[in-house]
C-alpha cells in the first residue's frame, strides 16, 4: 500500500499532499473508464519503445505480462481506486511497478500524461462515435418502417402549430429520417478528425527521443498522427465537435419527442402509444403519460448543458495544457451516455406508435386545410395568385361564417367567387386530392413519399 501511494511526480516536494488537494485533484472515479484504452495506448507505446532500442525485448516481454494482469485486475474490479494517485494514467504505472518493477519505472520515456490522455480520450471518442451512428441507423430504420405503414395516412401539416395543408404522416416520418441522416453525417465527418494520434507530442514540444509516432498510430488503428504538438496536447475541439453534434442530434429528438407527446394528448388523440412505453400517476388512476419522451425532451438540457461546459473549460486557456483539461471527461461521458439511451428510448417509443387514422384524416379536413389548392385551382384558370389568394380569402371567411368546410360551400355559392370555378373545384379541395396534387420532388404525394422511402433506404444500406 505505502508504494502504491507514491508519486512518480513527488521528488522536488517535501511536504505531502493536503488531504483535500488529494480529493480535488483526483479524477480517477471518473476516468478510470478510459482504463482499457489507456492499456492499449500504453502497449502501443511500450512496443514503439522497442521498435526504436529504448526497450530490451525482455523489459517489453515483462511489461506486455504485466499490463495483461493490470487489465485483468481493472476488469475484475480488484483495484481499490486510490485519490492520492489522481487518475488512471498514474493507478496503471503504478500497478505495473509494483508488479516488475524497474522495466516498468522505463514506460513513461518520451510520454507525458498530457499526451496520454489526449489519446485515451479519442480512443474513446472513437468507439462512442461509432456506437451513436449505429444507434442512429437502428432508429432510421425504425421511422422508415413506420413510414411505409403509414404512407398513405392523412393528418394535417401545421405552420405555427394551426392547421395548414394536408400531408402523409408517412411523409413527416420522412422528415425526421433525413434530420437524422444530417446528424449521422456529421458525427461520421467528425470521426476523421479524432482519428489521428496526438501521442509522441509529450508534455507540449515533442520528445528529444527518437520516437516513431507513426508506429504507435497504425497500431492503434488511427489514421495519421497530429500535426502540431503544442496543438496536440492542448486542444479539445474534437470533444467540443462530439457535443455540438450531440447538441443537433438533441434538438432534432426533442422536437420528435415534443411531436409525439402533443399528438398523444386527449384533445389531439392523434397516436396511441403503447402502455409498455408509457407510466401512470400516483394520483389520478386514469393517466397514461408519454414520460419517456419527456426525458427525452428534458434530457436535451444535459447535452446542451455540457456543450456550454467544454466551450468555458478551453476558453482562454493559455497554451498548452492546463489541467481544466481534466473536467473534459465529465462533460464528454455525460453527453454519450445522454444520446446513447435518449436514441434507444426514441426507438422503442417509435416502435410503439399507433396511428388512429380516422381521426388524423377528420383533423386534416379541419382549417381550411386546402384553401392553397383552391387558389392554386384559380391559378391553372389563368388567375393571378395574389388575386386568387383574394378570391379564397373570401371564401373562407363565408364557409367560417356559415360553419362549413371549404369542400361544403355549395356550387351554387362558390361560383359566385370567381366565373372560372366549375365543378371539378371539389376534386381540389379534397383532402386526398390535395396530397395526390404534391407530386414537386420532395413533396408529400404518394409518389414522392415512396421515392423517399427508397432513398432513405438505400442510404441505410450503404452504411
Ligand atoms: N488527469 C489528467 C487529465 O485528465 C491527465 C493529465 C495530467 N497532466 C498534468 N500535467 N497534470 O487531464
Amino acid at each position: 500500500m505505502a508504494k502504491k501511494t507514491k508519486k512518480p511526480w513527488q521528488g522536488r516536494f517535501t511536504k505531502k499532499t493536503h488531504q483535500f488537494v488529494e480529493k480535488f485533484t483526483s479524477s480517477i472515479h471518473i476516468d478510470n473508464r478510459l482504463a482499457s484504452y489507456d492499456i492499449w495506448g500504453t502497449e502501443a507505446h511500450v512496443k514503439m519503445l522497442n521498435e526504436v532500442g529504448i526497450l530490451t525485448n525482455a523489459e517489453l516481454k515483462k511489461i506486455l505480462a504485466a499490463l495483461k494482469k493490470v487489465e485483468k485486475k481493472i476488469h475484475d474490479g480488484k483495484i481499490k481506486w486510490d485519490d492520492s494517485l489522481e487518475d488512471i494514467h498514474m493507478h496503471i504505472e503504478s500497478e505495473l511497478i509494483s508488479l516488475i518493477g524497474n522495466a516498468a519505472k522505463k514506460v513513461h520515456t518520451g510520454r507525458s500524461r498530457n499526451d496520454q490522455i489526449a489519446t485515451d480520450m479519442r480512443l474513446y471518442l472513437r468507439d462512442e462515435i461509432i456506437d451513436i451512428v449505429e444507434s442512429i441507423i437502428i432508429l432510421q430504420k425504425k421511422i422508415i418502417n413506420l413510414a411505409e405503414k403509414y404512407q398513405n395516412s392523412i393528418m394535417p401539416g401545421f405552420t405555427h402549430l394551426q392547421v395548414a395543408q394536408p400531408v402523409t404522416f408517412g411523409f413527416v416520418l420522412m422528415a425526421w429520417f433525413f434530420m437524422l441522416e444530417r446528424d449521422k453525417e456529421r458525427f461520421t465527418f467528425s470521426f476523421g478528425r479524432v482519428n489521428l494520434c496526438p501521442l509522441g507530442a509529450a508534455a507540449l514540444s515533442g520528445s528529444s527521443h527518437k520516437l516513431n509516432r507513426k508506429y504507435v498510430a497504425k497500431f492503434l488503428g488511427f489514421d495519421g498522427v497530429t500535426d502540431n504538438s503544442l496543438d496536440s496536447v492542448s486542444d479539445r475541439d474534437f470533444v467540443i465537435d462530439f457535443i455540438s453534434n450531440s447538441s443537433i442530434l438533441m434538438s432534432h429528438l426533442s422536437r420528435f419527442a415534443e411531436e409525439i407527446i402533443i399528438w398523444c394528448s386527449t384533445m389531439y388523440n392523434f397516436i396511441e402509444l403503447d402502455d409498455e412505453v408509457c407510466t401512470g400517476s400516483s394520483i389520478m388512476p386514469q393517466k397514461k403519460n408519454p414520460d419517456v419522451l419527456e426525458l427525452i425532451r428534458g434530457k436535451t438540457g444535459t447535452v446542451y448543458g455540457q456543450l456550454v461546459n467544454i466551450l468555458t473549460i478551453v476558453k482562454a486557456q493559455p497554451f498548452a495544457y492546463n489541467r481544466d483539461n481534466q473536467e473534459d471527461k465529465k462533460a464528454l461521458f455525460d453527453c454519450g451516455d445522454t444520446i446513447l439511451n435518449s436514441l434507444s428510448a426514441m426507438s422503442i417509443c417509435i416502435d410503439s406508435i399507433y396511428l388512429n387514422e380516422d381521426i388524423t384524416k377528420e383533423a386534416a379536413k379541419k382549417g381550411y386545410s386546402t384553401a392553397t389548392d383552391f387558389a392554386d385551382y384559380l391559378v391553372n384558370k389563368k388567375v393571378p395568385f395574389r388575386d386568387a389568394h383574394e378570391i379564397v380569402g373570401k371564401a373562407v371567411a363565408f364557409a367560417i361564417k356559415n360553419n362549413l368546410n371549404l369542400d361544403e360551400i355549395p356550387f351554387e355559392n362558390l361560383k359566385n367567387f370567381s366565373p372560372v370555378i366549375k365543378k371539378d373545384i371539389f376534386k381540389f379541395l379534397s383532402i386526398k386530392g390535395s396530397v395526390d396534387s404534391k407530386k414537386t420532388l420532395g413533396g408529400t404525394s404518394a409518389s414522392e413519399v415512396k421515392k423517399q422511402i427508397a432513398k432513405a433506404k438505400k442510404l441505410i444500406n450503404e452504411k
